[in-house]
């Protein structure tokens, strides 16, 4: 298989969205893990929804939205300070441990690499540089073409701006929705299934399953003929 391009997802496979839980606890004492997945779990559903009804809004919006109604369903009265605070936790996100590293010396196989994600370019593009990514991978966002992920319209974007044939695209995600559209559009695929979670049944399977990212290490794919 020749890989030509890496695509990375950036919310749960670059980045932990669960990070917010730290800031979160902070404002809201004992709120902070339940803040966190319930934001989560609505942002997720609200971009899905969105997308179904052709509304499209920025993913900045709909996580602001996500984070307001969860504050509201835990009861929680939270000032533009604090909301703030919350949002702006989204533009540090920690890395999981081995993101840096693999990123780096998958640089080395001098194979394209982006992420691609849902996230406004105003909520990438600072985490990629806070992180100290932004040496090795490029930063593409939905909100170019305003289709969300897993829509095809998403992928088909990705797909012209790498101009690579998309079998030559290895496209990797912790989020199966994500992989389940990356592999019907016909991007190869590796699951990060960093929750060990069992496979969704989509009728669809992806071409690598790895507990984390260091695993692609190991699987050498051909350099791109020059
Ligand atoms: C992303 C999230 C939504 O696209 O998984 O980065």
């Amino acid at each position: 298989m020749t890989i030509k391009a890496y695509v990375y997802d950036a919310y749960g496979t670059l980045f932990d969205v669960h990070s917010v839980t730290e800031k979160a606890e902070s404002l809201f004492k004992s709120y902070g893990k339940e803040i966190s997945e319930e934001w989560r779990k609505k942002q997720v559903e609200y971009f899905m929804l969105h997308q179904l009804t052709q509304r499209y809004i920025p993913f900045s919006e709909i996580t602001r939205n996500a984070l307001l109604y969860t504050l509201k369903k835990l009861s929680l009265t939270c000032k533009e300070d604090a909301l703030n605070q919350l949002m702006g936790a989204y533009l540090e996100l920690k890395t999981y441990d081995e993101v840096h590293e693999t990123l780096e010396k998958l640089y080395q196989r001098e194979v394209k690499q982006i992420v691609f994600s849902n996230g406004t370019n105003d909520m990438l593009k600072p985490l990629v540089k806070n992180r100290k990514l932004d040496r090795f991978l490029d930063v593409l966002s939905v909100d170019d073409v305003k289709h969300y992920k897993p829509a095809p319209a998403a992928y088909s974007y990705a797909h012209e701006m790498l101009g690579v044939n998309r079998d030559e695209i290895l496209f990797m995600s912790s989020n199966f929705w994500d992989i389940t559209g990356a592999a019907s559009y016909g991007f190869k695929t590796a699951w990060i299934n960093r929750a060990k979670l069992p496979m969704d049944l989509l009728c669809i399977k992806p071409d690598f399953e790895f507990s984390n990212l260091s695993e692609l290490l190991k699987h050498e794919t051909k350099r791109p003929s020059r």
